[in-house]
């Protein structure tokens, strides 16, 4: 089976049990500052898991484009990838684990759909602890279909219980399908949870029924969910009984080329398959974000900085293997080329993507010479007395010039020296730690937090845009909006800066209508009727054909997934804090609500 052919079985199948097939969303999350990229399809329905209702209804399929770059380090082995794709079915408060266990025995087993043998098929559900019960209900369930005791295992939180996305929001135990690859087991007590690869898992069913609260309790949520996720690269690997997901035909093509241009085989050794997939994975996922319709592109911050380490991290390995520069765009062609039936976006965007890769490519040339300049300056330094270069020294040339270990490694043997690599270790683990901490911070606010503060700023961004638009014509369109429970921010089209006695008036426009305490409505209609009655917003795919709009009486009225407050009234003062320019013909602007 090609894995199109599973994309569009698991769909179908799904459609056929009455849900709604979505579009995936965008890789960088919409308005939520708490995560850089979308890393599991729960991310974008957060709101809808809490309660909001989604247009589509209660029962909604989709394949969500998943990117997560925690395990950078691991790619080039057999299962890591920093993009994937996720096949998800949902109960938004519908139904619940009977069906939900019902329908993914009949999808894995029916000779219709996967057809996959029952005794290769093993279980893992919720061994139960102080915050939830064993979850005796999943096992009953899998037993009902003839699945065997001794196939089923009761595992803790760390492997059984999945979210929230942030560190507060909507959670719950899961029950997950491995399939048995017929490798050896490693030891007498191997089972699903082991990692040695005899089990490979394929789908995860989580029964999102509690919110995890700011002071780590767990609440009932007011509905009962569904969320389930099957990673399409990994399950395609098991059905196309390949070790790994490289072997796929999710690959194929982009291994094909680089074999081209590096002109040598994949298989010659395992550096050689290593970098092969490193360069395969890295140039695949950097595609998917520039083609993205948010338009990240490579700098030193966020979601560009980690586009930046991906990119010089694929031409560091195209190099090690022979790919000549300036090759990268010839490889996102093929990514293009194969993803934009499912993607259509990087068909539009393929010369972008092409010429920020290229643009890319000439940078970290120039900063690969900065840095060998350093590396000169630092032999000099030490002088010929010395023979190890010290960790924080071997860590600036990584962190500051993107010079991976091996080749501060490779240059210092040619200098006589050696690198102190438990001291460089020491100084990336301290980096990671500072970083950790850092992303720790971003899950403050966000989609998963429904804060009435967070609902007061999403509407006050609505009255800003509207504001500004009465004020400065309809140049003014939303470029990126980012909120958390203490401000909004909001990117705008705009060709020059917004003068002092503009930002008054926008100001003043705002807190007028707040003080009329005008309800804030929700309709629910077709896209053309919303594009019918003057709704802004993004019309894209991606909210499906019906969609929300919130309207404030006369003033505005948007398209957009909420939170929002009821009345204006609640917003107390809106307050213009800072006007910026933000990038070419775009500016920002920053603001908060006083004794909202
Ligand atoms: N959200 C669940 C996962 O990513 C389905 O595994």
């Amino acid at each position: 089976m090609k894995a199109n052919e599973l994309r569009n079985k698991f769909l179908s199948f799904f459609k056929e049990k009455g849900h709604a097939i979505i579009p995936s969303a965008s890789v960088i999350p919409e308005n939520d500052p708490t995560v850089l990229f979308t890393t599991a399809g729960m991310h974008p329905l957060v709101p809808y898991l809490m309660g909001s209702k989604h247009p589509e209804g209660t029962r909604l399929t989709n394949v969500q484009k998943c990117i997560r770059t925690g395990d950078i380090d691991e790619v080039g082995d057999t299962t890591h990838c920093t993009f994937f794709e996720m096949l998800g079915n949902w109960s938004l408060g519908d139904y619940f684990k009977e069906e939900a266990i019902a329908f993914s025995w009949e999808f894995l087993t029916s000779e219709k759909w996967l057809n996959l043998p029952k005794e290769k098929l093993y279980f893992t559900v919720f061994e139960g602890d102080g915050d939830a019960p064993r979850d005796m209900e999943s096992y009953d369930h899998w037993l009902s279909h003839g699945v065997d005791e001794d196939h089923i295992f009761f595992l803790p939180k760390e492997h059984n219980w999945w979210g929230p996305a942030g560190t507060t929001g909507p959670c719950g135990p899961d029950t997950e399908m491995f399939i048995d690859t017929g490798k050896e087991k490693c030891d007498s007590h191997c089972n699903p949870s082991c990692s040695c690869g005899k089990y490979v898992e394929i789908w995860n069913d989580v029964f999102m029924e509690y919110n995890k609260t700011a002071d780590g309790k767990y609440e009932p949520l007011s509905q009962k969910n569904v969320d389930t996720g099957m990673g399409l690269e990994r399950t395609i690997a098991v059905l196309q009984g390949v070790d790994s997901v490289y072997d796929t035909d999710l690959y194929q093509g982009v291994m094909e080329k680089i074999g081209e241009l590096a002109d040598r085989k994949y298989e010659e050794d395992e550096d050689t398959i290593r970098a092969f997939r490193i360069v395969a994975d890295h140039i695949r996922t950097a595609t998917l974000i520039l083609g993205d319709e948010k338009g990240v592109t490579p700098s030193n911050v966020d979601q560009g900085y980690v586009l930046r380490r991906l990119i010089r991290r694929a031409i560091r390995f195209g190099l090690q293997i022979g790919i000549p520069e300036g090759n990268t765009p010839e490889i996102a062609q093929v990514v293009i080329d194969e993803y934009s039936l499912m993607y259509p976006e990087l068909n539009k965007k393929a010369e972008f993507i092409k010429r920020e890769l290229a643009l890319e490519e000439e940078r970290f040339q120039r900063t690969i010479k900065q840095g060998l300049r350093e590396f000169d300056k630092l032999i000099s330094r030490l002088g010929s007395e010395a023979k190890v270069i010290d960790g924080p020294n071997a860590f600036r040339l990584y962190d500051t010039f993107g010079f991976p270990i091996e080749f501060t490694q490779e240059l210092a043997l040619e200098n006589g020296y050696e690198i102190d690599i438990e001291g460089f270790e020491e100084s990336f683990r301290k980096h990671q730690e500072i970083s950790s901490a850092g992303a720790a911070q971003r899950f403050k606010g966000g989609l998963a937090d429904n804060t009435e503060e967070t609902a007061n700023l999403h509407t006050a961004t609505h009255l800003l845009q509207a504001a500004l638009r009465q004020t400065l014509g309809e140049e003014v369109e939303q470029k990126g909006s980012n909120i958390t429970a203490e401000r909004l921010r909001f990117d705008f089209s705009f060709s020059r800066k917004v003068t002092k006695d503009e930002l008054n008036i926008v100001e003043g426009l705002v807190n007028d209508i707040i003080d009329q305490d005008l309800e804030v409505v929700c309709e629910e209609m077709s896209l053309e009727d919303a594009q019918e009655v003057g709704a802004i917003g993004l019309f894209e795919s991606k909210y499906g054909n019906i969609v929300k709009v919130y309207s404030v009486g006369d003033f505005s009225k948007e398209l957009c997934g909420g939170p929002h407050a009821d009345r204006t009234g609640q917003l107390g003062r809106f307050k213009i804090k800072k006007e910026e320019s933000s990038s070419a013909g775009v500016r920002r602007i920053k603001a908060v609500l006083i004794n909202g």
